[in-house]
C-alpha cells in the first residue's frame, strides 16, 4: 500500500497497457505493413496467468488503469476470462479495450460483463472503400456491426479513434464528428506517427488548424472533465453532449506527463512507444520469480524509462511496428 511508481523524471506510472497478441485481420497501412511476417511463436505468449501475474505487481505499484490492446486483442481467445481474472484484483479500477471491433458483435456483452467499462475503436474513414484502402480488408460492415453491438451491450464511453490522414480521409473530419455526435461516441483525431510500412509518414497531418476549424464550426469549449487516462486533450459543445479528443503526438507531443508503459505478448516491457528501452519479464515469469523480485524487477525497469521519443516528420528507421507495442 502506499507504493508508486515514478520515473527518473518525476512522472508517475499508473497506466498498463497490456498487448494480448500481435495478430490482426487488419492490415492497416499506418500499423503493420502488408506482407509481414515476424509474429511472435505461441509458446512465447504470455498466458493468462503470467499476465494476471504482471498486472497484479502493477497494481501493487500504484497502476489503477489497464488496457488491452494488440494486434487486435479480439483475435485472443478467451479474452473475457483474463478481463475476469484482473478485474478481480481491487487495486485495478479501469479495465479497457482499444479494439478494431471487427469482432465485436461477438464478444461485447461478454467483455462487459467480465468487467470492461470503456472501448476506444479505430475508424478512420465512413466510406467503405476508403476503408479498405486503408485497412487492406472489406472491414466496414463489421465494424459497424461491432459498434452497434457494443452500444448495447453498455460500454460508456465508445471513443472512436481516427488517424487523420493527408489525401485520405482528412476531407472526412467533418462529417465523422457529426457521425460520432449522433452516435453518441467521442471522436479523436489522431496524428500518425511514423511506425508503418515505409517509416516516411508521408501521410502525416499537424491536426492544429483541423481542431481550429472544428472548434470554430461546432462552437467547442476545452473540457472541464478528464475522460480516460490518456493524452487525448478534449473539446466539447456547450451543452456538454458533443465531444472531439485530439492526440498530437507529433504537433505537440505530451510526454512529460506520459503515465504509461506496455507489456507485448512475448512478455516484453517497452518503456516508449517511440524509443527502443525494453525489459524482459518472461524470463523471470518463466524462472519462478516471487512477487517481490517481480515488483524489484518492475522498478527497475522504469529505470529505463527515456524522457520523450524522437519521432519526426522526416522519414526514419522504424523502431517497432505499432501491432507489436499495441499502440
Ligand atoms: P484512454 O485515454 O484511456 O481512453 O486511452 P488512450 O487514448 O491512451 O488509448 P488508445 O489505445 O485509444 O490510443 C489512442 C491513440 O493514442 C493511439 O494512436 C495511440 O498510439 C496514441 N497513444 C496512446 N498512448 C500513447 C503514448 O503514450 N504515446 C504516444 N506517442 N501515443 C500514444
Ligand atoms: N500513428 C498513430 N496512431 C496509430 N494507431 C495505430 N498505428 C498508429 C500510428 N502509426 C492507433 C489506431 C488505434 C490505436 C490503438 O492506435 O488508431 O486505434
Ligand atoms: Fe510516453 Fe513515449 Fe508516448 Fe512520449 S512517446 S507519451 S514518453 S510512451
Amino acid at each position: 500500500p502506499g507504493a508508486q511508481l515514478i520515473d527518473r523524471f518525476g512522472r508517475q506510472l499508473n497506466y498498463l497497457r497490456v498487448s494480448v497478441t500481435d495478430k490482426c485481420d487488419l492490415r492497416c497501412s499506418y500499423c503493420m505493413p502488408k506482407g509481414f511476417h515476424g509474429f511472435e511463436e505461441p509458446e512465447n505468449w504470455l498466458r493468462f496467468d503470467e499476465i494476471e501475474r504482471v498486472v497484479a505487481a502493477f497494481g501493487r505499484l500504484g497502476v489503477a488503469r489497464v488496457r488491452l490492446t494488440g494486434g487486435e486483442p479480439l483475435l485472443r481467445r478467451n479474452l473475457p476470462q483474463l478481463v475476469e481474472r484482473l478485474a478481480s484484483h481491487a487495486e485495478i479500477r479501469d479495465i479497457s479495450l482499444s479494439t478494431n471491433a471487427t469482432q465485436l458483435h461477438k464478444h461485447a456483452q461478454a467483455l462487459h460483463q467480465a468487467g470492461v467499462s470503456r472501448i476506444n475503436v479505430s475508424l478512420d474513414s465512413l466510406d467503405k472503400a476508403c476503408m479498405e484502402n486503408i485497412t487492406g480488408r472489406d472491414s466496414f460492415a463489421s465494424i459497424m456491426a461491432g459498434l452497434q453491438a457494443g452500444k448495447q451491450a453498455g460500454f460508456k464511453p465508445i471513443k472512436l479513434n481516427m488517424v487523420v490522414m493527408g489525401g485520405v480521409n482528412e476531407h472526412e473530419v467533418s462529417r465523422m464528428a457529426e457521425f460520432c455526435f449522433a452516435e453518441g461516441f467521442i471522436l479523436r483525431l489522431i496524428e500518425a506517427m511514423p511506425m508503418g510500412s515505409t517509416g516516411q509518414n508521408s501521410q502525416y497531418r499537424d491536426i492544429g488548424p483541423i481542431r481550429d476549424q472544428l472548434v470554430r464550426q461546432f462552437d467547442l469549449i476545452p473540457a472541464a472533465e478528464e475522460l480516460g487516462g490518456g493524452p487525448a486533450r478534449y473539446w466539447t459543445s456547450r451543452d456538454g453532449q458533443a465531444t472531439i479528443g485530439f492526440i498530437s503526438p507529433i504537433s505537440q507531443h505530451f510526454c512529460a506527463t506520459c503515465n504509461r508503459v506496455r507489456l507485448a505478448v512475448d512478455g516484453t516491457l517497452y518503456m516508449c512507444l517511440g524509443q527502443e528501452e525494453k525489459f524482459e519479464l518472461r524470463p523471470l515469469l518463466r524462472a519462478g520469480i516471487s512477487d517481490e523480485a517481480l515488483e524489484q524487477a518492475i522498478r527497475q525497469a522504469i529505470e529505463l524509462k527515456p524522457e520523450r521519443h524522437e519521432f519526426t516528420t522526416q522519414p526514419q528507421k522504424i523502431i517497432r511496428f505499432m501491432s507489436q507495442t499495441g499502440g
